[in-house]
């Protein structure tokens, strides 16, 4: 792995979730990642759990102290919706971690929210910040709206959520996006510059299943949760079995921070359809010509999002495990 010569600045905000335990292994060792703070949210689990959910994997990590701090109980509009049929009612498939001596971030004694932690944190960068948001965007976008003064020191959110073709949730809507839909809209309409990490590239990331096993085994104590983590990564099968999967999910999203190279993107407009049953649809344009909608003034203003399409999974695969083998 070649070191990138500057590490970039980046805000994590997370609900930590399997996958999103993943990312952070991969992101505090990764030498060109400078992890600043890590937000968390209600999503994958409830919102206490996600916070030692988080804690608990810096440990097993090793990571130097990070600020660490929770945020939004619930989505902007939408009620709290649970995942655990994906991540287990812990939110990490019932593997426990050792308990953790981390405690959430304060300032003068007092626990500091989520937005209130990321706006000091932007604002005392030299360097503008990437954030990397790998759950519902409830903390952004209420970052967004409470201090828009924070906006210039965004270099861009790089989510991980959205779809330019199938659903998870539903058959047209992603997870992240579908939870709260009015905070991806919020974040994509917010001028920021934006790059969505999608289903489309997110569900080819995957690890072989004798990897997984050979990782559980091995002598150091950040690859065995990974390879527990990652054999935790379950789908259904036609029949409503369960089938491995293998897929690193969120950690994609940080490949893609430090690896552009493996993908193919398209810089189109995207908007996160807000009514009806493709509630939670993000909705990109594709279209190379101007459309009837266009053509009769109905077209629907929508920024301009970079959009991952395509992706070499086997660069990727390589990439995340030999950064987490740099973990003891
Ligand atoms: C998203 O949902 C969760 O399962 C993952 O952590 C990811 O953020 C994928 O739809
Ligand atoms: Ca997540």
């Amino acid at each position: 792995m070649a070191p990138s010569p500057h590490p970039i600045p980046v805000l994590l905000d997370v609900d930590t979730g399997v996958d999103d335990a993943l990312a952070i292994l991969f992101a505090v060792a990764h030498p060109g990642i400078h992890v600043l703070g890590i937000s968390c949210v209600a999503g994958n689990a409830a919102l206490p759990q996600v916070v030692q959910n988080t804690l608990g994997v810096l440990d097993a990590a090793g990571a130097a102290p990070i600020p660490v701090a929770g945020g939004a109980h619930r989505p902007l509009i939408n009620p709290a919706r649970d995942a655990s049929h994906v991540h287990g009612p812990d939110g990490l498939g019932g593997i426990e971690l050792e308990p953790t001596t981390r405690a959430t971030y304060e300032v003068d004694g007092h626990p500091v929210a989520a937005i209130e932690m990321m706006r000091q944190l932007l604002l005392a960068s030299d360097e503008p910040v990437t954030i990397v948001a790998l759950a519902p965007q409830t903390n952004l976008a209420l970052l967004l709206r409470a201090y828009p003064e924070v906006a210039p020191k965004i270099a861009r959110v790089l989510f991980m959520g959205g779809s330019a073709s199938v659903g998870n949730a539903t058959a047209v809507a992603e997870f992240n996006v579908w939870h709260d839909p009015e905070a991806a809209a919020i974040v994509l309409d917010s001028g920021v510059s934006t790059f969505m990490y999608g289903l489309d590239v997110f569900n080819r990331v995957a690890v072989p299943l004798e990897k997984a096993v050979e990782l559980q085994a091995s002598t150091r104590r950040a690859e065995r949760l990974a390879g527990h983590l990652i054999s935790h990564r379950m789908g259904v099968g036609a029949g409503k079995e369960p089938v491995y999967t293998g897929l690193i999910g969120d950690a994609g999203a940080l490949c893609a921070l430090v690896d552009p190279d493996a993908l193919r993107t398209e810089l189109v407009p995207v908007f996160v359809e807000l009514a009806g049953a493709t509630r939670g649809q993000t909705v990109v344009d594709r279209r190379r010509f101007p459309g009837e909608d266009s053509m009769h003034g109905l077209h629907e203003q929508a920024g301009y999002t970079e959009v991952a399409l395509e992706v070499d999974a086997e660069r990727y695969i390589d990439l995340y495990l030999s950064t987490i083998a740099t973990l003891a």
